[in-house]
């Protein structure tokens, strides 16, 4: 964000008593009946990195997503979150984890403050007092303290997903997963969204996943950039290094080329 007020450092959402987490990807496979999604997957992302996950449609991010929440179980190999197994309920009971949706997942019938407050009310985390200063807070670091009374009808792309960001954030987690976060945005609401993703990260230390075929948001924001194809990663490495890319398959990933000569475009005339 653009002005990083000093009330950031002052909020209550600091990951003190819950440090940052680590996350490991251990030959990790997925196979839905016939069809195989995710091909002996291993990286590790490190506590407090933020560590984006691109790849074409399909190539199985959301679904690899999924399994470091705990919401699918591993054909093979495993997911460790500071070295517990992702799937055991043990794991999500003792580590907060918050997945921003790709459509952000918002309950329709409730006002932007309900959304925020349902978590805290369900787990009875304070009084309503309290869950008042929580919402309140994450509102205000996500712009959106004029937004509380409205219903999610009636806010733009960008603020529903900055919605779905600040119901993350209530829950103070230590680890933090977007799925497509910039999809659908214009580019500056996109650009926002990922100085958003970097600011929490650095103010409150929180280990960040991130999926994504936004690559200005990876080039912009990524400690580590991981690609997946055909459920295999096959590229882990910073940013930096993906501005020249070696692989091939990479650079036509990146930097699609549009074949003017094509047949398919003659029909258009220009
Ligand atoms: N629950 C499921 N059952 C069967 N197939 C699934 C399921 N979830 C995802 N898939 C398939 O897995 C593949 C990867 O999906 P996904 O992870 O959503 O891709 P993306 O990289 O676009 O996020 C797709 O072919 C999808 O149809
Ligand atoms: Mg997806």
């Amino acid at each position: 964000m653009a002005d990083r007020s000093p009330s950031l450092t002052r909020n209550p959402f600091t990951a003190e008593e819950k440090p940052a987490v680590s996350v490991a990807v251990e030959h990790l496979s997925k196979s839905f009946g016939a069809l195989q999604v995710l091909k002996d997957v291993s990286f590790a992302v490190e506590p407090g990195e933020i560590f984006v996950l691109m790849g074409p449609s399909g190539s199985g991010k959301s679904v690899l997503l999924k399994h470091i929440v705990g919401l699918e179980l591993p054909t093979a190999g495993r997911v460790m979150v500071d070295s517990h197994d992702a799937s055991s309920e043990r794991t999500r009971e003792q580590i907060r984890m918050a997945l921003v949706f790709q459509a952000g997942a918002l309950f329709n019938s409730l006002s932007v403050y309900d959304n925020l407050a349902l978590y805290l009310r369900e787990h009875q985390v304070a009084n309503e007092g309290g869950i008042r200063e929580k919402v309140m807070r994450a509102l205000q670091i996500l712009s959106l303290e004029n937004a509380a009374s409205k219903l999610p009808a009636e806010l733009s792309g960008g603020m529903k997903k900055r919605v779905a960001i600040a119901r993350a954030l209530v829950m103070e987690p230590q680890l933090m997963l977007y799925d497509e976060p910039t999809s659908e945005l214009d580019p500056v609401m996109g650009a926002t969204i990922s100085e958003i993703i970097a600011t929490l990260k650095d103010e409150f230390h929180v280990t960040t996943i991130v999926v994504s075929h936004d690559r200005d948001l990876a080039l912009s924001i990524a400690d580590r950039v991981g690609i997946l194809m055909n459920g295999q990663l096959i590229h882990v490495s910073p940013p930096a290094a993906l501005r020249d890319p070696h692989d091939p398959r990479i650079d036509d990933f990146l930097n699609p080329q549009v074949d003017l000569k094509n047949p398919r475009f003659k029909k258009l005339e220009i």
